[in-house]
C-alpha cells in the first residue's frame, strides 16, 4: 500500500455537504470498478449497485431516507444491494440447481455488498470525492426497492452519497485501539475496563455538546433513548426481516 493510500485511510471522514461540481463519468467508472475488484465469495459477485444521478430520482430517494439532505444534494447516489438474483438465474439457464435463497447466502451476499461498498468509498476518497453511508436504506428497504425496481432475490444493504466536499468536517474521535483489538483470545470487558476505555471519549467537547443537545445524562443514554430507541430498532428490524423474506432471501 502506498503512503498516500494509508494517509487517505487514516484521515478519512464522512462528507455530508457537497459542491455543484460533477463527478466525471470516467472517475465514477473507476469507483465502480474498484468495487468490482474487491474480494467476494467464490467470485460470484453477489451484489448490484444502482447508480442514481437524475435529480427527480434523487429527490424521491431523499424522501425515503427521511429527508437526509445529502441524498438530494449529492451528485451521485449509490444503492448497493445483496443480489443472488443474477447468479440464481445464471444457474437456471445452465441447468444447475440454485440454492441461494437462505439465510447463509443472505449473509454472504450482504458481506459481498459491504466489501464492494467500502472499496468504492475508498476509491472515491482517493480521488478527493467525499462520501456518506446511509443506514436509513435498511429501515426503508421495501419502498426503496420498489422505487429502484429491485426484483426478487435482491435486497438493498447500504446507500452511499458521493460529491466533491463543500466543507471538510473535523476528524471524529475513536476509542483507543485496545478497546477493539484482542490479543489471541477475546478478553471480555469488566466495568473497570469500560470506565477506562470510554473515559477520554466521554470527555471530548464534541461528545459533551452532543449529550447536552440531546438532553440526556450520558452518551449511552443518547443512543438508547434518542438515537436508536428500542421501539424503532424492533420496528425496523421486523420490516427488514419481513422484506428479506418477501424477496425470498431467507
Ligand atoms: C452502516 C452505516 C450507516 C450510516 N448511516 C448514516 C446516516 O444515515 N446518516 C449519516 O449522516 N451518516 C451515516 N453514517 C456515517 C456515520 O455516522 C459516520 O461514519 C460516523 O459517525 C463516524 O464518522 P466519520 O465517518 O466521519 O469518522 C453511517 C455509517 C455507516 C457505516
Amino acid at each position: 500500500m502506498s503512503k498516500e493510500m494509508l494517509d487517505t485511510l487514516l484521515s478519512r471522514r464522512t462528507v455530508r455537504e457537497y459542491t455543484d461540481r460533477k463527478i466525471e463519468k470516467e472517475d465514477l467508472d473507476k469507483i465502480l470498478e474498484a468495487g468490482m475488484r474487491a474480494s467476494n465469495c467464490g467470485n460470484m459477485q453477489l451484489y448490484s449497485t444502482i447508480v442514481t444521478r437524475k435529480q427527480e430520482n434523487k429527490d424521491a430517494l431523499c424522501k425515503l431516507h427521511f429527508g437526509q439532505p445529502m441524498v438530494k444534494n449529492a451528485d451521485v447516489v449509490l444503492t448497493v444491494c445483496a443480489d443472488v438474483n443474477r447468479f440464481h438465474k445464471y444457474c437456471e439457464i445452465r441447468n444447475a440447481k440454485p440454492s441461494y435463497n437462505n439465510f447463509l447466502w443472505f449473509q454472504v451476499s450482504t458481506i459481498d455488498a459491504t466489501i464492494c461498498s467500502q472499496a468504492m468509498v475508498t476509491a472515491a476518497e482517493t480521488l478527493g470525492i467525499g462520501a456518506c453511508y446511509l443506514g436509513t436504506v435498511t429501515y426503508m428497504a421495501k419502498p426503496i426497492a420498489e422505487l429502484l425496481n429491485l426484483p426478487k432475490h435482491v435486497v438493498p444493504v447500504t446507500t452511499i452519497t458521493l460529491g466533491y466536499p463543500a466543507t471538510m468536517p473535523e476528524l471524529t474521535e475513536r476509542l483507543p485501539l485496545e478497546a477493539v483489538v484482542h490479543d489471541e483470545q477475546y478478553q471480555d470487558y469488566t466495568s473497570e475496563d469500560l470506565e477506562r476505555l470510554y473515559e477520554d471519549f466521554e470527555k471530548l467537547p464534541q461528545i459533551q455538546k452532543y449529550i447536552k443537545e440531546s438532553k440526556q445524562e450520558n452518551l449511552a443514554k443518547v443512543f438508547t433513548e434518542v438515537r436508536y430507541p428500542e421501539k424503532d430498532s424492533l420496528t425496523f428490524s421486523k420490516a427488514y426481516m419481513d422484506f428479506a423474506k418477501e424477496q425470498d432471501m431467507m
